[in-house]
C-alpha cells in the first residue's frame, strides 16, 4: 500500500516538474504578440525551395532559403531578433490578420485582393510562371493544356493564373494542393499532367527530377515577391528603407546568386519514376535519420504531459460523477459525452485556431496539443477511473468511515491506490493511444516524428521509406511503454 502512494506522489511530482519546464521555456512556435518587441516573428510556407524550405542535412529542423536570408539581414539591420513560424501558404495572410506574426516572407506576390487585407513592402525579386510537366509530354504553352489536369498550390497566384487559362482553354481541370512538393509528386505519379510553378522553383525541381521539364509561359506578367505585413503595420516604412539599402549596396544580388544559381534541392537519387512494385531503398534516408529521431523527445514529452494531466483531470471528473451532487454529475456526464462524441482532430483544430480569437491568448501549437489531449483523454479516463473506484469493495469505505476517517482522506489513502492498481491496464491502453495520436499534432505544425518524416519525404521525393521508418519508431516506443507498464504492474502487485 505504501509503495502505491509513493507511485502516486511520484507521478504528481513529475507533472509539476514538467509543467515548470514547459512554462519556463519559451516555445519556438509562439508568436511575437506575446513577446516584448525585441523579436520579430516571421511566418512562411517552407515548401518553396530555394525561397524557403527545410534543411534536414544538419539534423536540426531548420528553415533556410533566399527569403530567410533576406529576413535575417533586415531584422539584424533594424536591431530585431528573428523568430520563424510556418504554415501552409493559404494560412499566411490569416496569420497576419490574427496578429500571429509581424510579417510574411514566402515569395508572396502583391495582388490587389491581397492588398485589401495586408500591406506590402517594395518588390525584392521578380519571377515568371512556368508549366512543369513530364519530359516529352509536349505541354509547353497554355493552349497545350486543353483537356489536361493541372496542379497548383492552393491560394497562390499560380492558382489564379491557372483559372485564367482554364477560361480560355477548353477542358482544363484544376487540382489544388497545399504544398508545392505535393504538386510535383502528383506529376511524377501521373495523377496530374502538368503544374504551374514559378520559374526559379520549377528549375530546382526539374534539376532534382530529370524526368520533369518546365517551360516559361510567354507574355505572362512577372510575379514579384514582396514582404507582407498586417494592415497599417509600422514596420512597412523601416523595412522598405533597409530593403532599398540592400538592393543598392549589392547584398540582395549576392543572395540571389547564392540561392538561384545552384541546385540546392536535397538530392536527385530518387529522380527516376517508380517502376512497378515497391522498390524500397532506405539508404536514401540514412543522412536524414537523425532529423527524424529528433522528433522522439517531443513526442514523449507530449505523451507524458497529456497522460498525467489527463489522469488528474479524469480523476476530478470521475469524482464529480460519483460524489452524488446532481449538477456536478450532470456537468461531468455532458462533458464526457461531448469529448467522446466528436473527433479528436476537430477538437485539436478548434483549440488551436479558435483560442487566440476567443481569449486573446496566442496559444502555441504544443500547448494546444497538450490541452486538447488532456481534455479529451480526461473524458475517457474519467470513465475508467469511475469504474475502478466503484469496483473497490464498498465494505472498505464503510469500514474506513466507521473508523471516523474523513471522506477525502479515505479516498486518497484507501480507495484510490486500489482503484489505480485495478485500472492500470486500461491506463496503459490510454497512454499507447495518446502516444500514437500525438501524430495528429503534425497537422498544426509541431515537428514531431511523423512531421519530420514527411519533411524528409518531401525534400527527397520519396514517400514510403521515411513513413515506414517513422512507423518503426512508434512501434519501438509503444513496445518500450508496454514493457515499462508491465514492470510497474508487477511491482504494484508485490507491494500488496
Ligand atoms: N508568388 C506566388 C504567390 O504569391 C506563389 C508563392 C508561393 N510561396 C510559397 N512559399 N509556397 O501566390
Amino acid at each position: 500500500m505504501k509503495k502505491t502512494k509513493v507511485w502516486l506522489l511520484t507521478i504528481l511530482l513529475v507533472v509539476i516538474a514538467v509543467i515548470n519546464i514547459i512554462t519556463g521555456h519559451s516555445d519556438p512556435l509562439k508568436a511575437a504578440s506575446s513577446l516584448e518587441k525585441d523579436t520579430l516573428t516571421m511566418i512562411t510556407s517552407p515548401d518553396y525551395p530555394p525561397y524557403e524550405f527545410y534543411d534536414t542535412k544538419t539534423g536540426e529542423s531548420q528553415i533556410v532559403g533566399f527569403d530567410i536570408d533576406i529576413a535575417k539581414t533586415l531584422a539584424e539591420k533594424l536591431g530585431f531578433k528573428l523568430k520563424i513560424m510556418e504554415s501552409d501558404f493559404n494560412g499566411l495572410i490569416p496569420a497576419l490578420q490574427a496578429n500571429r506574426a509581424d510579417f510574411v516572407m514566402a515569395g508572396m506576390t502583391p495582388t490587389p485582393e491581397r492588398q485589401k487585407n495586408v500591406d506590402f513592402s517594395i518588390i525584392y525579386y521578380e519571377a515568371k510562371d512556368t508549366i512543369v510537366a513530364a519530359k516529352g509530354s509536349n505541354l509547353k504553352q497554355p493552349q497545350d493544356l486543353s483537356g489536361k489536369k493541372v496542379g497548383v498550390q492552393l491560394g497562390t497566384i499560380q492558382e489564379q493564373n491557372a483559372k485564367k487559362i482554364a477560361q480560355k482553354v477548353a477542358g482544363v481541370q484544376l487540382k489544388q494542393l497545399n504544398k508545392v512538393p505535393e504538386v510535383v509528386q502528383e506529376i511524377k505519379s501521373r495523377r496530374i499532367d502538368a503544374a504551374i510553378v514559378e520559374d526559379t522553383v520549377a528549375k530546382g525541381f526539374a534539376q532534382a527530377n530529370p524526368d520533369l521539364e518546365f517551360n516559361v509561359i510567354p507574355s505572362e506578367e512577372a510575379s514579384g515577391s514582396a514582404i507582407a505585413f498586417p494592415k497599417n503595420s509600422t514596420l512597412v516604412a523601416p523595412f522598405n528603407k533597409v530593403l532599398q539599402q540592400i538592393k543598392d549596396d549589392g547584398t540582395l544580388n549576392q543572395l540571389v546568386n547564392k540561392w538561384f544559381s545552384q541546385n540546392i534541392i536535397a538530392d536527385s537519387t530518387s529522380s527516376t519514376p517508380a517502376k512497378t512494385g515497391l522498390n524500397l531503398d532506405f539508404t536514401r534516408i540514412l543522412p536524414d535519420i537523425p532529423f527524424i529521431l529528433r522528433g522522439i523527445p517531443l513526442t514523449l514529452l507530449f505523451t507524458l504531459l497529456s497522460v498525467t494531466l489527463g489522469l488528474i483531470w479524469g480523476t476530478i471528473l470521475s469524482l464529480a460523477k460519483i460524489i452524488g451532487i446532481k449538477p456536478l454529475t450532470w456537468v461531468a456526464n455532458a462533458y464526457t459525452s461531448i469529448f467522446r462524441g466528436t473527433p479528436l482532430l476537430l477538437q485539436l483544430a478548434l483549440v488551436y485556431y479558435a483560442t487566440p480569437q476567443l481569449t486573446g491568448y496566442d496559444i502555441s501549437a504544443l500547448e494546444a496539443g497538450v490541452l486538447t489531449f488532456t481534455l479529451n483523454s480526461g473524458a475517457y479516463m474519467s470513465e475508467t477511473i469511475r469504474g475502478g473506484i466503484q469496483a473497490v469493495d464498498k465494505g472498505q469505505s464503510e469500514a474506513a468511515m466507521s473508523m471516523g476517517v474523513p471522506y477525502w482522506l479515505m479516498m486518497w489513502d484507501v480507495i484510490m491506490p486500489q482503484a489505480l492498481k485495478n485500472i492500470l491496464p486500461a491506463l496503459v491502453n490510454e497512454t499507447i493511444e495518446l502516444l500514437k495520436d500525438s501524430a495528429l499534432v503534425s497537422t498544426i505544425g509541431v515537428v514531431e516524428i511523423l512531421r519530420s518524416a514527411q519533411i524528409v519525404g518531401a525534400n527527397k521525393y520519396i514517400y514510403f521509406e521515411p513513413l515506414l521508418f517513422a512507423g518503426l519508431i512508434y512501434y519501438v516506443l509503444v513496445m518500450g511503454l508496454t514493457f515499462g507498464a508491465s514492470t510497474l504492474e508487477r511491482r504494484l502487485r508485490q507491494s500488496e
